[in-house]
């Protein structure tokens, strides 16, 4: 059967660069975007786009039926650090998203869902290294919240209906095309636009914050690989532990300073070092290591030399 997708949110930073790899694998007009406005000039233009609120279970449902769509992928959220400035935003977005979505695959209008979890399902409470898939979770922020409730959902929508859902908790995603918006771990994006730019970056974390992160290109074939995994490799229906590396602002900073040796970095921070503190600074992700053969490519090194370099061509183009 051919796959027929819908990304929503697909102006996001996740969404527009996995929009585009599933374009690339299955044909630009197997591959619907979506997003609430049209934010992304590049993305829109790129194929077909339609305007969708995530909130609006007949807008999604449109859609699918126009298209004949079969799987969803449901990238719209508001993140950590905007969630604490709208707490009944993010609530409303991110629960009534998700159970938009999923109440489509219980009646069988769509076959499969993709919804992405996040390290800000774990709170102060969970073991901080090397964090197991299965621990103490009481988030602390709204957003946290939200995740380990729509983890409850995913699971408990496969259990009772048979809905083919898979999900990732991602951890901090570094990138360069589109920005990312109103995370905590933003920090290790806007590093490197201030390095190029002004050679030096204020850091809203304190030096020793370790957080867990990973390149876009693995977060994006981490998702691919999940979702083309046999239904029954794919043993957790709440959501996956996901980890590629894990490093602290002055270790980022360490690592640009050998590219850019006049780079300087201070550290003012505000509240997002508090939901930081919350969250853990390791992940154990065997469980996706060992049933669906998840592997990760790219280190700090890695990391550091693709941004500079993909940055630095993006400001002379
Ligand atoms: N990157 C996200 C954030 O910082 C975590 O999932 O909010």
């Amino acid at each position: 059967m051919v796959s027929k997708i819908l990304i929503i949110g697909a102006c996001g930073q996740i969404g527009s660069e996995l929009t585009n790899k599933l374009r690339a694998e299955l044909g630009v007009n197997n591959v619907i975007a979506s997003d609430i406005r049209e934010s992304n000039v590049e993305l829109v233009a790129s194929g077909p786009f339609e305007i969708i609120d995530a909130k609006n279970l007949d807008q999604i449902s449109d859609c699918v039926k126009k298209y004949d769509i079969n799987t969803v992928y449901l990238m719209a959220a508001l993140l950590s650090a905007t969630g604490e400035k709208y707490p009944e935003k993010a609530w409303n977005l991110n629960m009534e998203s998700l159970l938009n979505v999923l109440n489509l695959a219980k009646e069988r209008l769509i076959d499969k869902v993709f919804w992405p979890s996040s390290i800000a399902v774990f709170g102060p409470t969970t073991p901080k290294v090397n964090t197991p898939q299965k621990t103490i979770m009481e988030p602390t922020t709204v957003y946290g919240i939200t995740k380990q409730v729509g983890e409850r959902w995913c699971e408990y929508y496969h259990n009772n209906y048979g809905v083919d859902v898979r999900s990732l908790r991602y951890p901090g995603i570094i990138s360069w095309k589109t920005l990312p918006g109103g995370g905590t771990t933003d920090y290790a994006i806007e590093i490197f636009h201030k390095a190029i730019k002004d050679g030096h970056y204020n850091c809203f974390l304190t030096e020793n914050t370790a957080l867990p992160m990973m390149y876009m290109e693995d977060a994006v074939k981490a998702t691919l690989d999940i979702m083309e995994a046999d239904a029954e490799d794919v043993k957790i229906r709440s959501s996956y532990n996901l980890s590629a590396i894990s490093f602290t602002p002055k270790e980022l900073a360490l690592e640009i300073t050998k590219q850019l040796p006049e780079f300087t970095i201070s550290y003012k921070p505000d509240f997002r070092q508090k939901i930081a503190d919350s969250w853990p600074s390791s992940i154990d992700d065997s469980s996706a290591r060992g049933d669906w053969n998840w592997n990760h490519s790219y280190d700090l090194e890695a990391i550091t030399k693709e941004m500079l370099l993909q940055l630095r061509e993006k400001a002379v183009s």
